[in-house]
């Protein structure tokens, strides 16, 4: 089934999606290919590598792909290898995609391209058992057309594999509205969706973002791994969320300053252009950074906690270390905490306390009675 005017025309929210797509790749591969020189990325809902005039995931990643190997480091590099897999069921999307991928420019040694027209779900077996493939970084890319396409036990044997990522887009429209419409029965597809992906299940919620909170502690429960960053792509009448499943600090880390970047309030993208009304109002307001506050408080009080302790648990709660430097600075002058390094000598100078990206030593905060 082809939705062909999605790819006529690239939306506010489209462009949203593939935004953050893009600044993920641009700051996640260089890193990657400098310290493993090789990976996998592998868009299993490719689309047909265009949108109107503008590029799909296909090409911006291939076109991402040149800019970051030109850098003068990575042409230093030997034995680089990106191996990149294109998939969509639809064989049309496909044979415009072969053409397009015919006439693009790149470095046939390092880019390896694999171009597949199957199910998604057909492909799955086959990637997840080739042993050889074990150590590669993995970059899987989600973006299907609706919410049923994606199953969790998916998620689950991809992340199951070693070094492996998931940035998951699913349109949620507005599924949390009918989370608590009681005629649907079990085989109702936005009851299955809910009942999967939420810990609340069929539930009144008071607005998307409780919806998100709770698909995002669901997935936490499910796949057994430290790091998911949620991101709404809030267009009004189509809501996406976005997913970034991850092993890796760093890569979370990186999520939540591209969400930052993006969002006024660090969780939701608000798309408004002139063809979209808000149908139930983007009014609904997150209370994220006061939740994370909260959360922070609690997870220092009566406690001593080192600064790597504090930014990891910063980074899980979707916040960047310098939040959390703003919050304890708070929390100091108030006298609620002190600082000691690590031959216990106190430490005044926020400068020193060492809540960074980047952590060098270790520091002890206290919290005083
Ligand atoms: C939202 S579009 C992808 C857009 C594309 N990533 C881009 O940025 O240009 C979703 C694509 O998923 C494909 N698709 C839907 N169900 C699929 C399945 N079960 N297996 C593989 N492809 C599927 C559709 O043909 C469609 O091209």
């Amino acid at each position: 089934m082809r939705n062909k005017n999605f790819f006529k025309q690239k939306t506010a929210l489209t462009a949203a999606k593939t935004r953050i797509y893009k600044e993920y790749i641009e700051g996640y591969l260089p890193k990657l290919l400098m310290s493993k020189g090789i990976c996998l990325i592998a868009d299993l809902f490719c689309g047909p590598g265009t949108n109107g005039k503008e590029n799909g995931s296909p090409l911006i990643l291939l076109e991402r792909l040149n800019y970051i190997l030109s850098s003068p480091q990575l042409q230093k590099k030997q034995n680089k290898k990106v191996y990149v897999l294109f998939n969509d069921q639809d064989k049309e999307n496909i044979e415009n995609l072969k053409k397009e991928v015919s006439n693009f420019q790149y470095d046939k040694n390092v880019i390896e391209i694999f171009i597949k027209n199957e199910k998604y779900e057909n492909l799955l077996p086959n990637l997840i058992k080739k042993p050889e493939k074990k150590e590669i970084p993995k970059f899987f890319f989600l973006y299907p057309f609706t919410y049923s396409n994606v199953k969790m036990k998916h998620l689950k044997a991809l992340m199951s594999l070693s070094n492996s990522e998931v940035l998951l887009f699913i349109p949620i429209f507005h599924t949390y509205r009918f989370s608590n419409v009681k005629e649907y029965d079990k085989t109702h597809r936005t009851r299955i969706f809910i009942e999967e992906f939420t810990i609340k299940g069929m539930f009144n919620y008071e607005n998307v973002h409780t919806f998100m909170a709770s698909m995002r502690e669901k997935l936490l429960n499910e796949i057994n791994i430290p790091y998911i960053r949620d991101v709404l792509l809030d267009g009004g009448g189509s809501k996406n969320s976005l997913f970034l499943l991850t092993n890796h600090q760093k890569g979370m880390l990186l999520m939540n300053k591209i969400a930052f970047r993006n969002t006024d309030n660090g969780s939701s993208v608000i798309v408004k252009h002139k063809d979209q009304n808000f149908l139930f109002g983007s009014d609904e307001g997150s209370s994220f950074y006061d939740d994370f506050r909260e959360k922070l408080k609690e997870f220092i009080r009566d406690r001593e906690v080192s600064n790597y302790d504090i930014v990891d648990f910063t980074i899980k709660n979707c916040c960047l270390p310098k939040h959390a430097k703003q919050e304890l600075k708070k929390l100091y002058d108030l006298k609620k905490i002190k600082v000691f390094d690590e031959n216990d000598i106190e430490l005044s100078n926020s400068q020193k306390w060492n809540i960074a990206d980047e952590l060098k030593k270790e520091t002890i905060f206290k919290w005083q009675k």
